[in-house]
């Protein structure tokens, strides 16, 4: 008799969604500030160095998240700490929406993105312990794809709100309603979470083994599905996480965190979020004037971005990180060099460089999107061993949101003291300079098991070496 092959049920999709959701929301408030931020800028009479601060408030608030959301998903479970950011992420967004002062809003972007480093920790934590073994790679997929998803979608209403809706009288330059509009979806996730199960490792760890099983019956597994998992769970806690510890005594661990913190920092020093954060702005550069014309060039942005993330998707596991992640960076630093060099040729004086240099910019993000965005999260989920992990992922995701915040904050000083195109010529030659530090460091690390990269890595491998 052919076993019985099981078609995953409604429920573990509903789970995946709605933690997705997490993924949304991250993007949401990570995309909305760009078309948003001329408008604040004009009604507070702001300078750059205050709109700054703006952009990167929910950006410090998400490292403290970040730090945070190891106490919390522990002591209170997973479920409940994915609560507790979306009731962060609705009072943010409205307080957001009304602030009265560019001081205001400053803090409630900070608590905002508490909000968010809460989510983007604890979201793809609870996803990889609850999905069962044949949709884990889909249901984490699918968590980051939200993420570029919530972007676009943020560039959407805020091209609508920007130009097109009228309200009060007025119409277009709505950027409370760009802010505000996140509570809705916020607040979807919050009634979505209500109806999700905890996560049963984390009832396994605190000693509530049938509740436990429960959830998995309750997902429809069969009694092998949940032996399997049970022994797996079982196993996984016999390695006690004492991450600290491991840091103090082995230095190999050390050596694994300083590869995650390295490609974290790579990741936001490629200048992509420059792109997600002042895409308006570079567009009007380009020659692009004009509200309308500016965020319908930042949605394009948007959508490259997502369809680009496919492209990882579909190879990464077959091609491997390295290939890819040489392709992206390649791509990256010409497309970055050819920005500048047309930034440098008085592109204002000289509109028909407007359209090479926007596709410039567009292929920078083809080159991001299909490497360094998905996957700098996938080997930074690889690398640590198994009683280091929580602290591992704790260090490197808090230095992608520290980097990204000085990236963030510092922009637009770096734009004035080097000029347009001399800024995006050093994106460039950054961007080829990471090609070395993956040739020296970086693991090819497809198609081997968690447990061969620990024993290469305990052994003393060189880093480049610990993924045969
Ligand atoms: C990065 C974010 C970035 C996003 C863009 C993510 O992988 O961590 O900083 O905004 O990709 O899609």
């Amino acid at each position: 008799m052919t076993p019985q092959v099981k078609k995953p049920r409604f429920i573990v999709y509903f789970i995946g969604f709605t933690a997705a959701l997490a993924g949304l929301l991250f993007g949401l408030d990570v995309g909305v500030i760009s078309g948003a931020s001329k408008f604040i800028q004009a009604e507070f009479t702001i300078d750059d160095n205050v709109l700054g601060l703006v952009v990167s408030a929910l950006l410090w608030g998400a490292v403290f998240g970040t730090l945070l959301s190891g106490l919390l998903s522990n002591k209170f479970g997973r479920r409940k700490t994915i609560l507790i950011s979306a009731v962060i992420f609705v009072v943010g967004s409205i307080l957001c929406a009304i602030a009265p002062s560019e001081h205001l809003l400053i803090v409630a972007r900070f608590l905002l993105g508490i909000a968010v480093g809460v989510a983007s920790f604890t979201a793809p934590l609870y996803l990889s312990e609850i999905s069962p073994q044949r949709v884990r790679g889909s249901m984490i997929s699918m968590y980051q794809l939200m993420i570029t998803i919530g972007i676009v979608m943020a560039f959407l209403s805020d091209t609508y709100l920007a130009s097109y809706a009228t309200i009060g009288g007025v119409t277009g330059g709505h950027w409370r309603w760009m802010l505000g509009v996140i509570a809705v979806p916020a607040a979807i996730m919050f009634l979505g979470v209500l109806f999700l199960p905890e996560s049963p490792r984390w009832l396994f760890l605190k000693g509530f083994k049938e509740r436990a099983v429960a959830v998995f019956q309750r997902m429809h597994l069969d009694d092998a599905e949940i032996a399997a998992e049970v022994r797996e769970i079982e196993d996984s806690l016999k390695v006690k996480q004492g991450g600290f510890n491991l840091l103090r005594t082995n230095p190999n661990f050390a050596r694994a965190i300083g590869l995650g913190v390295g490609l974290q920092v790579i990741q936001q020093l490629t200048g992509i979020n420059v792109l997600m954060y002042y895409a308006p702005r570079i567009l009007e550069m380009a020659g692009f004037q004009g509200t309308e014309k500016e965020m319908w060039g930042t949605v394009l942005i948007g959508v490259t971005n997502v369809l680009a993330t496919f492209i990882a998707i579909a190879f990464v596991d077959r091609l491997g990180r390295k290939p890819i992640m040489y392709a992206g960076f390649v791509t990256m630093g010409l497309a970055m060099a050819a920005v500048g060099t047309f930034f440098n040729m008085d592109i204002e004086n000289n509109p028909s460089l407007g359209y090479p240099a926007v596709a410039a910019l567009l292929l920078f993000i083809v080159g991001f999107a299909m490497s360094a965005g998905p996957i700098i999260w996938v080997i930074c989920s690889e690398i640590y061993p198994l009683a280091g992990r929580d602290l591992g992922v704790t260090f490197s995701t808090a230095t992608n949101w520290i980097a990204n915040a000085i990236v963030g904050q510092y922009f637009l000083n770096v734009l004035l003291l080097l000029g347009n195109g001399n800024t995006f010529l050093l994106l460039g030659a950054v961007n080829a300079v990471f090609i070395v530090f993956f040739i020296l460091f970086v693991p090819e690390t497809k198609g081997v098991s968690l447990e061969k990269i620990e024993a290469n890595l305990r052994a003393g491998l060189p880093l480049r070496k610990i993924g045969r």
